[in-house]
């Protein structure tokens, strides 16, 4: 994505504050939800107006996601919004998000769709005295009998949805392999009952903390988004949103020393969430000017690493010493 392309507004109706434009049906490109927005400046004055100050990256794939059906992965550092932006699109197309949380071990028993064992049992158990067990399985690998987890659900839900499918750096290859059909297909196979195909088209986001490189096969059929620490404008006005009473002169100072804080070698580098903490938390205690003694006092808010708070209070400390020597 480059530079070059700043999304503008594009209608009146859009702007900051005001609701997200309904959900209209019209006809649009195959794949394309029927709620797609018109533009990449819809979208983007759509998400400002949720809550969610996009880049313009963000905007771009976002749409592009809605318009062209394909799922996005949204890979950063931790705390820079990408479960967030799932959340908000999900609240600006007005759609209910469904949310796959991964971790080590995950499989697709509470991924895809379980089979209720004790409700199965008691059919059996039911139906045992004088019923050929060929009647008795065809009854009982019935939807009735499907335990549904957040892929199924997406995929058979009657009206579309935003699914999250939040970490997914956190399980291993075989599981990757396992969502290739239900990201590129839309459908899950279920052995007993065949391919279970969607009713609706989701928006499909697919975070990663890049914890580890996933296969070319998951990433050939998405599209990608590369979350970053926002520029300094940028955060500023995302502290705004969650701190709107902290004063301009204090939320600018704090984003600045945020970035400086950034720019040490540091184990965990402070993010969006942290600066948000700290505005929120320098607001409780009326600060008024972010000196040495109040950053020594309450960096804890952004540094969560021992050996990191010690490199940040010699460096980051010693500058705010004098106020000069802030760039
Ligand atoms: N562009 C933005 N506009 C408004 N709020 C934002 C934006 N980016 C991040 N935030 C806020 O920052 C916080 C952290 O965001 P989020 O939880 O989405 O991060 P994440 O990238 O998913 O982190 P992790 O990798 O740890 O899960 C949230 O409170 C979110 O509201
Ligand atoms: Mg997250």
């Amino acid at each position: 994505m480059t530079a070059s392309r700043s999304p503008a507004p594009t209608s009146p109706a859009a702007s900051a504050g005001a609701p997200a434009p309904a959900a209209r049906p019209r006809p649009g490109a195959p794949g394309e939800p029927a709620d797609a927005p018109d533009s990449v400046g819809a979208i983007y004055e759509g998400l400002r107006a949720v809550g969610y100050l996009p880049g313009e990256s963000t905007a771009l794939v976002s749409y592009l996601a809605t318009k062209l059906g394909k799922p996005v992965l949204v890979e950063g550092p931790a705390g820079v919004g990408k479960t967030e932006l799932a959340k908000a699109l999900a609240r600006y197309l007005r759609r209910e998000l469904v949310r796959l949380q991964c971790y080590e071990g995950l499989d697709e028993a509470k991924a895809l769709y379980e089979w209720n064992y004790r409700k199965q049992l008691l059919r059996i158990q039911a139906e045992a005295s004088g019923t050929g067990w060929d009647a008795v399985q065809d009854d009982i690998f019935g939807e009735e009998f499907l335990l549904s987890r957040p892929l199924l659900t997406a995929i058979r839900s009657e009206r579309p949805v935003v699914l999250l499918i939040d970490e997914i750096d956190k399980t291993d290859q075989e599981f990757e392999a396992m969502l290739l059909e239900v990201l590129s297909d839309f459908q899950i196979s279920i052995p007993e009952l065949g391919p279970v195909h969607s009713r609706t088209h989701p928006v499909v986001l697919l975070t990663s903390n890049n914890s580890r490189e996933l296969t070319e096969a998951l990433k050939r059929r998405c599209l990608y988004l590369w979350l970053d620490y926002p520029a300094l404008e940028h955060e500023l006005a995302i502290v705004h949103l969650h701190a709107p009473d902290l004063s301009e002169a204090v939320a600018r100072r704090l984003v600045e020393v945020v970035g400086m804080v950034r720019d040490l070698d540091l184990k965990k580098p402070p993010s969006i969430a942290e600066s948000i903490d700290w505005a929120r938390a320098l607001l409780l205690l009326g600060v008024e000017d972010i000196d040495a003694d109040v950053f020594t006092e309450t960096m804890s808010v952004i540094v969560k690493h021992r050996a990191d708070m010690d490199v940040v209070a010699e460096r980051v400390g010693l500058k705010l010493g004098s106020p000069a020597d802030v760039a």
